[in-house]
């Protein structure tokens, strides 16, 4: 029998601000997804990464489902995809009809290749989703050059990104519309939630009026287009106004804890998923490779059976069945998620909690 988990990978943490402000919802019997949270977060929210409007919704799957219907993707439309990724997006692109075409992942960072998305531009291609995974950047550069030069849409998948900046701007305002996600383990939580971010006004109003039943603008009751309800509780924006108060705080210990994981670990067989010049890795997960992609499982059980919870790298979505069509030239993919481990990365884990989990990782390599 394998001991309790003492360290788990993630815990949300909640203090007053949040008791207080869900507390204001339930006395003013405002629970539903009207009332004053559902604005003062979604205005902050867009304030915070330097939006002009931001849209909350109920998870991060449906904004990703949201943001494409409002595109107006659909049957027919290629939409180029990382596979080294959490299926959510994969499953959105299905969600409209549209077809994923899967790229690869550049060795060194993880994300997705802007040369491979480029190889894999045909005539059908109508979008590319950029997935800042783990909190490192995408290459927002290349594949905005890319998108502009072939006429492609650009969808940021954010959901692992929050606080993930090239040079000072946020991840999210690079592409035509962006999504994040609340879920309990992200860096702020509304327990399940979800943001869109269009660039545009008109855009916004689209993804606006799909998120509320596609409820006409100027007549009562009545729908000119299918919509969704995809809409956030007052409660959870309640939740999520009082986190986005403390994001830099979350951001900045994170940080400590990564630095901390990379000095206690260091001349051990293992690389860090380091920062690139000129971004800032938001540490979503503080991740490693194995030299060796055997190596990799031994680690994980020592870890588990020392109480200390990890989890893979994503398995690449062209392996899982409803995806697998034989697509080839994903093996860089392939290689990353056989040695990847994401460690405890929340932040109050904190240096002390660092080390516990560094020691016990040192203690493998010594046997
Ligand atoms: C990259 C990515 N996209 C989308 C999602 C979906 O978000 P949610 O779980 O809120 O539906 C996640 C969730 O963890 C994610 O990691």
């Amino acid at each position: 029998m394998s001991s309790p988990i003492r360290i788990p990978i993630y815990q949300p943490e909640l203090g007053e601000k949040e008791k207080a402000y869900v507390n204001q919802c339930l006395d003013s019997t405002w629970i539903s997804s009207k009332g004053e949270f559902i604005e003062r977060f979604q205005a902050g929210f867009a304030r915070y990464i330097g939006a002009q409007q931001a849209l909350a919704v109920s998870n991060g799957t449906v904004a990703l489902h949201l943001a494409l219907a409002a595109l107006g993707l659909g049957p027919g439309d290629e939409v180029i995809v990382p596979s080294l990724t959490y299926v959510a997006p994969v499953n959105a692109i299905r969600y409209v009809g549209a077809t994923p075409v899967f790229a690869e992942a550049d060795a060194t960072t993880w994300q997705v290749s802007p040369t491979d998305v480029a190889a894999r531009i045909t005539p059908r291609t109508k979008a590319i989703i950029a997935v800042h995974l783990y909190g490192q950047a995408c290459d927002m550069s290349a594949l905005g050059d890319l998108a502009r030069s072939r006429g492609l849409l650009l969808v940021e998948d954010c959901a692992e990104a929050l606080g993930t900046r090239i040079g000072s701007q946020h991840v999210g305002t690079f592409g035509d519309i962006a999504t994040f996600s609340f879920f309990g383990n992200k860096t702020i939580t509304t327990g399940e939630g979800g943001m869109v971010v269009a660039r545009e006004q008109t855009l916004h109003r689209l993804a606006l009026k799909l998120r509320g039943q596609g409820l006409a603008d100027d007549r009562e009751y009545w729908h000119d287009v299918v919509g969704f309800n995809f809409r956030m509780t007052n409660i959870c924006a309640a939740i999520g106004l009082a986190q986005l108060e403390r994001a830099d705080e979350f951001l900045a210990r994170k940080r400590v804890l990564a630095e901390a994981y990379a000095r206690n670990l260091a001349g051990l067989p293992l690389t860090m998923h380091a920062e690139v010049a000129g971004t800032t890795h938001s540490f979503w997960m503080c991740s490693l490779l194995t030299s060796d992609p055997a190596q990799r499982d031994p680690l994980r059980r020592t870890m588990r059976e020392a109480g200390i919870e990890t989890r893979p790298l994503f398995h690449p979505v062209h392996t899982m069945p409803m995806y697998a069509q034989g697509q080839r030239g994903l093996d860089a993919s392939v290689a990353l998620a056989a040695r990847g481990i994401n460690l405890p990365s929340w932040p109050g884990l904190g240096e002390e909690g660092a080390r516990i989990v560094s020691d016990v990782i040192r203690g493998h390599f010594r046997r």
